[in-house]
């Protein structure tokens, strides 16, 4: 039996949960073997506690991420809704299949990548995907250049995604080329896909706010099969160098303070200047490119003690095109 939960994203009602009567599982369905959406998987206590640590582990990680307040609002209570369908499940409540296809909204370097695996991991130790993997893809590996070929692509991208995530970045650019494109085709395989796998494959299209609103508005059939959608938001200036430090701590080096005064000018000027600038992927570049730099300025002398190993000079702050 499966659960049906329709989440209104436009104006943040919550999910609304219809409730017709279960029906019995199919011998030999994913429902039956206690595994797939909505599906209780493990019964036995011990490993039900693990599933509660993991949980709590992989929510715990979701909270060191910078920002991202509405996201991570949005799939703790995800989390807990989901928890006590199973629960109503468990109690032979009725419910109808839950539907957990998401569309994230925002500008690259936003995080919707990094919250797409989490969520994948999530489904996974709350017994929703039997896997929990996310498979990334985009057109180029959707679409293909002759009759036929799209399908065979498509089909290929899904059958690995299969237990697990679909993560399509840039998704509205399947609908570029109109009627006679081949990114048709793979929309409809997808669709399909979708239709065939229900309790064993959760897709998740990302692209810009804009692109994905007009890409759902050509698309009804697909938009009416997306009932969760989350905004990424740029990040702000104090957020990009919180993600900064943490990027450097995580490395195991440290900003003197006149290198933190340097990283947040830095920031702040590229603010203005780039088109996507709250974008922690060019933070994430800086702090690479900032460690080459360190590690040249060391280089130049035979030895380094552990501090000097340890510590960013604001001259190693690289500022060049990141
Ligand atoms: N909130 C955050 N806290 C820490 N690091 C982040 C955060 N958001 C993104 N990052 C880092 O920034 C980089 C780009 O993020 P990603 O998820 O690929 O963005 P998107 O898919 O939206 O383009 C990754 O290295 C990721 O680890
Ligand atoms: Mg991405």
């Amino acid at each position: 039996m499966t659960i049906r939960v329709t989440f209104r994203p436009d104006n943040f009602q919550p999910p609304v949960i219809q409730t017709p009567t279960p029906p019995n599982p199919v011998p030999g369905s994913s429902a039956a073997e206690g595994t797939g959406i909505g599906r209780v998987r493990k019964n036995n206590f011990v490993s039900a506690e693990k599933d509660k640590d993991k949980i709590a582990e992989i929510l715990a990680e979701l909270e060191s991420y910078i920002g991202l307040e509405t996201v991570k609002r949005f799939i703790k209570d995800l989390q807990a809704y989901v928890e006590i369908q199973k629960r109503r499940v468990q109690e032979k409540l009725i419910s109808e299949p839950l539907v957990l296809h998401m569309i994230f909204r925002g500008n690259p370097g936003t995080g919707k990548t990094t919250v797409a695996r989490l969520v994948g991991r999530l489904y996974k130790e709350m017994g929703v995907l039997p896997k929990g993997h996310v498979i990334e893809c985009e057109r180029a590996d959707l679409v293909g250049e002759y009759i036929g070929h799209t399908a065979q692509k498509t089909r290929d991208q899904i059958k690995k995604a299969l237990g697990g995530v679909l993560f399509i970045d840039e998704a509205y650019s399947l609908a570029r080329g109109g009627e006679k494109d081949f990114g048709k085709e793979a929309i409809d395989a997808l669709v399909k896909a979708m239709e065939d796998n229900k309790d064993n494959l959760v897709l998740i299209l990302a692209g810009y706010r804009q692109e994905m609103d007009w890409f759902l508005q050509t698309n009804p059939g697909l938009r009416s099969r997306f009932p969760i959608h989350i905004d990424f938001p740029d990040y702000t200036l104090d957020e990009l160098l919180s993600i900064g430090n943490l990027m450097f701590k995580t490395r195991q080096y440290e900003l003197t303070k006149e290198a933190r005064e340097a990283l947040r000018n830095y920031l702040q000027a590229l603010l203005h200047s780039h088109p996507y600038a709250g974008n922690a992927r060019l933070v994430r570049n800086l702090v690479e490119k900032t460690v080459r730099k360190q590690a040249v300025r060391l280089f130049q002398k035979p030895s380094s003690s552990r501090e000097e190993l340890i510590k960013i000079l604001p001259e190693d702050i690289n500022t060049e095109a990141v």
